[in-house]
């Protein structure tokens, strides 16, 4: 695809209400690899949780684009990240998703590494005849290019010219702030990863994480199975409020907002709070004196909160940090946990476990729900018309430029803001990530072409 077809990608003219997406963006395997090269492998992409690594020697693997990465805390007790390939002839290092080991020993011709990264040895290096620029040359893995921790949440890029990772998280840090105030040490993940895929493309996901409008329709069995138990709670009395309840949000009726803000992060908020099941609810009052009456409320707002491009945090029925990672332009792998308050009282975490089985995992009542749809939106997407799709439209008419009164009680100053009723569901929000990923995918094949065009001079 040529620079132009990129462009061509995105109809985005806010003076006549009309933001549309191509159907190639979610086919074309052109896209997929300059998403590849240009969105994960240029942005600053989340790497997991310090807490995952607490001790010398820990390590938790994972991917930054395509690249394997390997994070690891050395005997000195920091963090580094490096590409997790021998220096030798690239295989793969560490096969496990985490562990602890002084050091790795490739498992092709057995060299070895410590857990800062210093390659310790090479097989019969003695007898092995190497050259003066081999003893010379560096050996040790390859740190990635930029490495940044936020109160406990790791991030890399592999692109040295990338931002600050404050720059890049700019506002949407206020949010990150909800998620990780929730105790005074911050969160923690729950044992038990679980990772699976589906045959479509990547964005699907992306989208429904901020798509407020398929719920009803989509989760018919999670809903039915929420109204069967606020009925016998009713009859027993075990639960006073189930939907629905204003607690501890004075507003008079449940909202529904979204922000969006720059580099593509997005949230969607709502009011809705469920009060007698959220495990935090209990602490309260310890939550209130901490970080005031609004972060309060806040915090237990219902949210789903996307870092663009590829870490999304949903507390909605149980709370779950998932990373998207795009396989091939109609592949992707999820890798999910739930996630918690560290130094949660037993009985929450119980529930908060409860809540999360219910909903989410491929045995939930809802990841299966979703994931089935983006195959279905991948097939019809493979229909050769009609070119655009018109799923971006709901809330135009309901945006108001940068922030509004629930911003501010943030003190945040998105680039866009919605509120509304509850099933306003808001599209609009995919506006800000759509104009971040379609202004990288321009630049970027602009870049390819200017150096395909040197190459040939
Ligand atoms: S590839 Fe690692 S030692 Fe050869
Ligand atoms: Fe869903």
């Amino acid at each position: 695809m040529t620079p132009t077809d990129i462009a061509s990608l995105l109809d985005d003219r806010p003076a006549d209400g009309i933001f549309r997406i191509e159907r190639r963006a979610f086919q074309d395997p052109d896209v997929f690899d300059l998403e590849m090269r240009h969105v994960f492998e240029a942005n600053w992409v989340f790497l997991g949780l310090d807490s995952q690594a607490p001790k010398p020697h820990d390590y938790i693997t994972t991917w930054l684009g395509r690249a394997p990465v390997l994070v690891s805390r050395g005997a000195d007790g920091q963090l580094r990240c490096f590409i997790n390939s021998c220096r030798h002839k690239r295989s793969t290092l560490a096969h496990l998703p985490s562990g602890n080991a002084r050091v790795h020993t490739c498992r092709y011709h057995g060299w070895v590494f410590d857990s800062s990264g210093a390659n310790k040895l090479i097989k019969s290096r003695e007898e092995g005849a190497y050259s003066e620029s081999f003893e010379h040359s560096d050996r040790d893995l390859e740190p990635i290019a930029k490495f940044e921790n936020y109160r406990g949440m790791l991030f890399g890029s592999l692109n040295p010219d990338a931002p600050s990772l404050d720059s890049y998280l700019g506002d949407a840090k206020a949010v990150l702030d909800l998620v990780l105030d929730q105790s005074p040490q911050g969160i923690e993940l729950i044992p038990g990863v679980v990772r699976y895929t589906f045959e479509a493309n990547w964005k699907f996901q992306l989208e429904n994480c901020s798509d407020s409008y398929h719920f009803t329709s989509t989760h018919p069995s999670f809903l039915r199975l929420a109204e069967q138990r606020a009925r016998s709670a009713k009859e027993t009395g075990d639960i006073k409020t189930v939907w629905h309840n204003n607690k501890p949000w004075e507003s008079a009726e449940a909202r529904l907002g979204t922000f969006s803000f720059e580099h593509g992060h997005s949230l969607l908020w709502s009011s809705q709070v469920n009060v007698d099941t959220h495990p935090l609810f209990g602490q309260l009052p310890e939550l209130t004196e901490r970080v005031g009456q609004v972060r309060a409320k806040w915090i237990l707002s219902t949210r789903n909160f996307t870092i663009f491009p590829s870490l999304q945090i949903a507390e909605n029925a149980a709370s779950q940090i998932r990373v998207m990672r795009p396989l091939s332009a109609t592949r992707t792998e999820m890798i999910t946990y739930c996630f918690a308050p560290i130094d949660e009282k037993p009985e929450a975490r119980a529930q908060r476990i409860r809540q999360y089985e219910d909903f989410f995992n491929p045995s939930g009542l809802a990841t299966p729900d979703d994931t089935v749809i983006y195959e279905d939106c991948q097939q019809g997407y493979a229909a050769p018309t009609p070119r655009w799709q018109l799923g971006y439209m709901r809330g135009i008419a309901a945006t108001s430029d940068r922030s509004n009164s629930y911003a501010r009680e943030l003190d945040i100053d998105p680039v866009a803001s919605v509120d509304g009723p509850v099933n306003l569901y808001d599209e609009t929000l995919m506006h800000t990530t759509y104009r971040a990923w379609h202004r990288q995918l321009v630049q970027g094949a602009q870049h390819d072409g200017a150096l395909r065009e040197k190459d040939a001079a």
